[in-house]
């Protein structure tokens, strides 16, 4: 993969509902990144594996993520509990997270002119799509704290499912990511990590920004 030069590179792994995503997204506004959710992509395969039943494939994997539009990652039909369940089980596969690698290579360093660089977030983001990142960040929560918040999110979503089926969910997903043989959750000792259980979104940015400003202006 060819990299674009002088890039910000910004790798985020963090287990499910731990604010990742909110923290990326701030990063990206504030730096001028271009952002990818690459748990969406997982998200955007499982779904397929719901919706094409037997006919699943990775011939048919292949095809719709070599014609992928970021658009598609912005569906709220990917948002669901079941989408992710099934974006945890096509997520362990190692052909499919092969096909995937390509796409989040070429987002993250060849990211469009107009951006500094670039913010990814995901499991394998850190040990494996971004290893000579310039920052990273291993963000995580207690579980409970982070199945309250992913519950809050679903009731604004008027989704119909209890606190206890999400914190279920959460527990395997987990499980799964973390002890899964290809590109497994784990914190990687060169990595900062974030406990945001306690803290505010704005509070837990405002740690993210010093650590890259002292960094970035030397
Ligand atoms: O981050 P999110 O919860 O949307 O991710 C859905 C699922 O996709 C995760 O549970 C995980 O199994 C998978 N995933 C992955 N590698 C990534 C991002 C997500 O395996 N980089």
């Amino acid at each position: 993969m060819r990299k674009r030069k002088n890039l910000i590179t910004v790798a985020i792994d963090s287990p499910a509902a731990a604010g990742a995503g909110t923290q990326a997204k701030l990063i990206s506004n504030y730096y001028k990144l271009f952002y990818l959710d690459t748990g969406k992509i997982y998200r955007y395969i499982g779904k397929l594996k719901l919706n094409s039943k037997n006919k699943f494939s990775y011939k048919q994997v292949k095809y719709k993520i070599k014609y992928l539009k970021l658009n598609a990652l912005k569906s709220k039909s990917l948002l669901s509990n079941e989408v992710a369940i099934s974006a945890s089980q096509v997520a362990k596969d190692r052909k499919i997270r092969d096909i995937v690698h390509k796409f989040q290579q070429k987002c993250a360093y060849q990211p469009p002119r107009k951006y500094k660089g670039s913010v990814l977030d995901g499991r394998d983001i850190i040990t494996v799509q971004l290893k000579d990142a310039m920052f990273k960040f291993y963000i995580t929560a207690n579980l409970k704290v982070r199945a309250k918040r992913r519950f809050d999110e679903y009731k604004k979503l008027k989704k119909k499912i209890t606190y206890k089926e999400v914190l279920k969910t959460l527990k395997n997903r987990d499980k799964s990511d973390k002890e899964r043989e290809y590109g497994p959750l784990k914190k990687t000792k060169d990595s900062i990590l974030i406990n945001t259980t306690k803290l505010s979104k704005k509070a837990c940015f405002k740690k993210i920004k010093a650590i890259m400003d002292k960094k970035l202006n030397n």
